[in-house]
């Protein structure tokens, strides 16, 4: 096989040799390594964000605390894109048995896929660029629902918040301690004896009137549902399995167990589709509660031992497979089950489904978050790029636990990486039994101060965060982007530290920085920048250093970036002031942004009950113009306020061609942090933008044309 692109261009080969061929079973295509060739993909992988010299294998796996170059994790997706001087190529290599991607590792020859299947099904996937391949590969695999909008706010887990009382307890402080937030987690020891779908009968006696109590604050409740099914005669959700034969056999007809939280179990097949059915059904256990939010783990499948014997075999859709097949899309499976059986129960309200196991396609039914991380700055920046990695494949929602799972953060780390999660798709803080608290006022008063500033930046961006999911919903564009998608080709950005920095939607650059350093070496990409809190202006094209004290995640804005925000709320369910703050960055290049805007939760959006516009800054006619909108949704905002940062103070604006008053302003997005610790010094990352001229506007669906004038 050999591919070209359109104009002639060698962008991948078969070795001329091996080509695709066969050991015995295993199959394995072997392609030409071409000088300077990088890979990048394949998921929820460790290591750099170049693959090359690496080999990856995939094989769902539970790993406790893995270490920052541990592999296989979780989760498998089968495909990765190739770069180099020529072009850009995804191959998707359709195969769920265990696949070995080896991309120079141990030889210098040639890249290679290969599978323990006899299999040989690949997709070959070209465009001009990154984007265009990520949309070619996720137009196949499918896209990411539009999340509920409750689940792009703060998400506060614990292994385990309980009793009732304890749960109630942490929500209300987040309240009392105005902490944004809108998810609290119900872990393992909700249940009765770890039996799936049962709450406990004395930790929580009347879960619907908890449930109840929580939404009353504005909280939504999550709860953990694994896989395996406790073997005790008489508990129902085992004997409704056992009538409906709904668990995975040994080859003599015999149900396997496995040992997990609840001790032997049996393993729903969700490789048949009755059985998802029946799983689904399962979930008015907790839907009559008003649960809407569901964590399916352990769902590898993970047993003690990791090592389910392979003859144990599946349905797989009617064509009978063993394990080595069925076990990289049993995960996917169970959010299928659960992602589409709640929402058939769900009356036209969206579910969300977090999950950790997954396979190519799983962006569809549930968001991802990174396992059982650990407590350490190593940790914080492979999650930045697992989380990366991810979105180059197809799972735009994903995240990883804040502050780490295992092991305990100290205050920096804690204060680092509250900061980061603010700017990623998933947000949500999780640690592991028997380990310290580590909820944002538990490090103390100055890293909750911090804690609360990400938290209140976080909520007023969700106007902007909610259309960037948009563009995931119909383009298949991440929510966090690697700087691969727009600079392939650029060296600097494979270099540690900046390997780790990416775009938070298309205007924002986060550069991440370990947990005691104080100085950040960042990498801008070419074009003019803004630091997103003081508004002072860089120039691209160069590698910085940058002071950033512990409350100081860099962050900066693209010229030519339109910014939707929103005034601090506590949740997504509070009202924000009706106005809608769009901040725009003046520069050189245009820019625009696709705001998206509709209820939040139901389905109605895709009746066209939503509200969408193009916004565009376009330097060279001196104008910012909001597009007629589209759809026939009310939106919730009646007035917008432009802030403009960076243009000329004494500016002149018209609107329509009216003449139209600037005010100024002192600005600034997050709040002074006081020094509680003589020792730690306070940085200036919340000193004033003094002077930020902006306009008032009333709405309208019209087109709004504004114009200035220096
Ligand atoms: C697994 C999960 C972790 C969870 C724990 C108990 O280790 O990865 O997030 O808290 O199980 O359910």
């Amino acid at each position: 096989m050999r591919f070209e692109s359109p104009d002639g261009k060698m962008l991948n080969e078969d070795d001329p040799a091996f080509g695709s061929s066969w050991i015995g079973e295993e199959s394995c295509c072997y392609k030409t390594l071409l000088p300077g060739e990088r890979f990048l993909g394949l998921g929820e992988k460790t290591g750099a964000l170049d693959k090359r010299g690496k080999a990856y294998t995939n094989w769902n796996f539970d790993y406790f605390a893995y270490p920052v170059d541990g592999d296989p994790l979780y989760v498998s997706i089968p495909f990765y894109m190739g770069v180099h001087d020529q072009g850009a190529y995804g191959i998707y290599f359709d195969n769920t048995y265990k696949t070995v991607f080896n991309f120079g590792a141990s030889q210098r020859r040639f890249s290679s896929f290969g599978s323990e299947g006899p299999n040989m099904d690949y997709y070959f996937i070209h465009d001009s660029d990154i984007r265009g391949i990520i949309r070619g590969y996720s137009w196949l695999t499918g896209r990411t629902p539009l999340p509920p909008k409750w689940c792009l706010g703060y998400q506060q887990c614990r292994y385990s918040y309980y009793p009732d009382s304890e749960v109630l307890n942490i929500a209300r402080t987040f309240r009392e301690k105005k902490i944004p937030a809108d998810v609290i987690y119900l872990d393992i020891h909700y249940m009765d004896a770890y039996k799936v779908f049962t709450f406990h009968p004395e930790r929580f006696p009347d879960p619907g009137a908890m449930v109840r109590e929580l939404k009353a604050m504005d909280f939504e409740t999550v709860v953990i549902v694994d896989p395996g099914v406790k073997v005790e005669p008489g508990y129902p959700v085992y004997e409704e399995g056992v009538d409906r034969d709904a668990f995975a056999k040994y080859p003599d007809g015999t149900y396997y167990e496995g040992e997990v939280w609840p001790g032997w179990c049996h393993f729903p097949d969700f490789t048949r589709k009755d059985v998802r059915e029946w799983w689904g059904e399962c979930y008015e256990a907790y839907l009559r509660h008003g649960i809407e939010g569901f964590w399916n783990d352990m769902n590898e499948p993970a047993t003690w031992g990791n090592k389910i014997p392979d003859l144990v075999e599946f349905d797989f859709e009617g064509q009978r497979a063993t394990h080595r097949k069925a076990h990289n899309v049993y995960g996917m499976q169970m959010a299928r089950s659960t992602f589409e059986g709640v929402r058939k129960r769900l009356s036209n309200k969206r579910p969300f489904v977090l999950s950790r196991a997954g396979f190519a396609g799983i962006q569809r039914y549930a968001a991802i978050w990174t396992g059982d991380n650990v407590a350490s700055d190593e940790h914080m920046l492979a999650g930045i790029r697992m989380i990366n990695s991810m979105g180059l494949s197809g799972i735009p929602y994903a995240g990883y636990d804040v502050g780490g799972f295992a092991g305990e953060a100290s205050r920096e780390l804690y204060a680092r990486w509250i900061a980061l999660g603010a700017f990623s798709p998933f947000y949500r803080g999780h640690s592991m039994i028997n380990s310290r608290d580590a909820e944002p006022w538990t490090f103390g008063e100055e890293v909750e101060e911090i804690a609360r500033n990400y938290l209140n930046l976080r909520y007023m961006l969700l106007p902007y965060i909610y259309s960037v999911f948009y563009e995931a919903v119909v383009d298949g564009m991440p929510v966090q982007r690697s700087l691969a998608i727009d600079y392939p080709r650029d060296e600097r950005i494979y270099l540690d530290p900046y390997q780790n920095q990416y775009l938070f939607g298309p205007a924002f650059l986060v550069a991440p920085i370990k947990s005691k350093d104080e100085i950040a070496e960042v990498f801008l990409p070419p074009g003019k920048w803004y630091g997103f809190f003081r508004d002072e202006e860089w120039k691209g094209n160069q590698e910085i250093l940058l002071k950033a004290a512990m409350e100081e995640l860099p962050v900066f804005v693209k010229a030519g970036s339109i910014i939707p925000m929103q005034s601090k709320v506590q949740s997504t369910r509070e009202k924000p002031e009706p106005v809608l703050y769009l901040h725009v960055y003046e520069g050189p290049e245009p820019g625009r942004f696709e705001y998206y805007e509709d209820d939040g939760n139901s389905y109605e959006y895709e009746k066209g009950v939503f509200y969408k516009r193009t916004i565009r800054f376009e330097p060279e006619s001196k104008a910012i113009v909001l597009d007629k909108v589209e759809g026939s949704y009310a939106p919730f905002f009646d007035h917008i306020r432009i802030y403009l940062h960076g243009f000329d103070k004494n500016l002149q604006i018209t609107v329509n061609g009216e003449h139209c008053k600037v005010e100024r302003t002192s600005h600034r997005f997050v709040r002074p942090i006081s020094a509680f610790d003589p020792w730690t010094p306070v940085g200036d990352m919340s000193k004033v933008i003094e002077d930020l001229p902006y306009v008032e506007i009333k709405d309208s669906r019209n087109e709004i044309n504004l114009n200035w004038s220096n």
